[in-house]
């Protein structure tokens, strides 16, 4: 019987929620599967490609393999063509280093026992040049699929906050949502300081005496181990752990947006939610959190500027293909009896607001000044709002999901 396993365990990291994107690179593809390749990334929201090698990892070098495991991508495309045995060979050790990563074979050569081998490297879908829009496109679903089917999550969801404008209340609601998943919903949660300088996440958590910094860690990211991991977290009482935003103004940071969203994404495994606390607008380094996140909470108030802004944003997302369910929209600071009514903000927005969370300036205030957003705020109305949400967004899902379908991929192509 034909040896299977490498099917099974190519892609199983888990946790892959709808409305993220699966990162691609490629290895050694030719030129025309190249072209095919970015032509596919640009038709769909479903991947973004993260960068393309033009070497294999053999035995005696590393590097390849060590771009390989920094950028961690969830799809590699290995073209075998060049030179199948140090292909085969790189595939093996992608494998060895990860269970992670999906690999797909890319070769204008068909033979069954080609195909075979390929598989036991640990390939678990074999495109057959020229490279169709098509099969590339069932294989990632495949691959998207088999993630979200994991019901246990093992990497984290991003989960990013941004303001419609400046105090609309993001680092309020990131920090009492991160708290309340931690606490109450027993969820591994890591809320990030995004902002370069003036973050107050620190500050409201009561850990201003920690030393270092989101940042540093972007800079150290090709040395990142668990260990080093660990040294840059601050530990919260409510179980959250932060990494806060530097504490003096440093307007050069050496490091770019795509570390950051890097970074990021390395520290997905082991979390089940990572919290972003970003500054308003759509900057480089904001754009890339957007992008890598499963959802973004929006967070307006009933004001007509935050609401003209809320209207912007939304466009830019639609006009960019995001994905509607993966945008949310939160109305801080909510009263009934304020003189926007919830109805014509929706109507202005031309969207439902998804969490309204009541203005309760005492209860805020006193959270943010105690240190411990949980034990100050407990049974307030601020604190039942965020419970309900945070149930919402962190109650684990029910193990009998129902599976998706899907076709058996590199089976099929060998009719069994
Ligand atoms: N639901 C709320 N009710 C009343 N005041 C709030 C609420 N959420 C936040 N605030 C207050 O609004 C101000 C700005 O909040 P903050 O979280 O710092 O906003 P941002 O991070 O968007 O700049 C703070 O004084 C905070 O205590
Ligand atoms: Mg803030």
């Amino acid at each position: 019987m034909m040896d299977t396993r490498n099917i099974t365990r190519s892609s199983e990291p888990g946790g892959y929620s709808s409305g993220a994107t699966l990162s691609v690179m490629g290895i050694c593809l030719d030129s025309d599967s190249t072209a095919l390749l970015s032509q596919f990334v640009k038709s769909t929201p479903l991947v973004r490609l993260e960068g393309e090698l033009h070497a294999y990892g053999g035995e005696t070098d590393d590097r390849v393999l060590d771009r390989i495991t920094q950028i961690a991508p969830d799809i590699c495309l290995i073209d075998l063509d060049p030179d199948r045995r140090l292909a085969i060979q790189t595939a093996e050790r992608i494998r060895e280093r990860s269970e992670d990563v999906a690999i797909f074979a890319v070769s204008s050569n068909a033979q069954p026992d080609l195909i075979i081998q390929a598989m036991r490297s640990g390939c678990s879908e074999y495109l057959i040049k020229p490279l169709g829009q098509d099969p590339l496109l069932e294989a990632v679903a495949r691959v998207g699929a088999r993630k979200r089917e994991k019901g246990e999550q093992t990497v984290a969801q991003i989960v990013t906050f941004i303001g419609a404008k400046g105090g609309t209340g993001v680092t309020t609601l990131a920090i009492h949502l991160s708290a309340s998943l931690a606490k109450l919903c027993g969820r591994r949660t890591l809320l990030i300081d995004f902002h370069p300088d003036l973050g107050d996440v620190g500050l409201h958590l009561g850990l201003t005496k920690h030393e270092y910094h989101f940042y540093q860690l972007v800079e150290s990211v090709d040395r990142l181990d668990a260990e080093l991991l660990h040294g840059f977290v601050a530990s919260h009482p409510s179980g959250v752990h932060a990494l806060l935003a530097p504490q003096v103004f440093e307007p050069d940071h050496p490091v770019t947006p795509l570390a950051m969203g890097q970074t990021v994404e390395l520290l997905r495994s082991g979390y089940d939610f990572i919290i972003v606390d970003c500054p308003p607008g759509l900057t480089e380094a904001n754009r890339e959190i957007l992008q890598r996140s499963h959802q973004v909470y929006m967070v307006t108030v009933a004001e007509v500027s935050a609401l003209r802004n809320t209207v912007r944003y939304l466009s830019y997302f639609s006009q960019r293909a995001y994905p509607r369910e993966k945008i949310k929209i939160v109305l801080n600071r909510f009263s009934k009896r304020g003189t926007i009514s919830e109805d014509q903000i929706e109507r202005a927005i031309q969207r439902k607001i998804d969490w309204k969370i009541p203005n309760a300036y005492q209860e805020a205030i006193r959270a943010a000044n105690s240190g411990n957003p949980m034990e100050q705020a407990q049974g307030s109305e601020l604190a039942r709002a965020v419970t309900a949400w945070a149930s919402s967004l962190g109650t684990k899902p029910a193990a009998d999901e129902k599976k998706a379908k899907r076709g058996k991929g590199l089976l099929s192509l060998l009719g069994s």
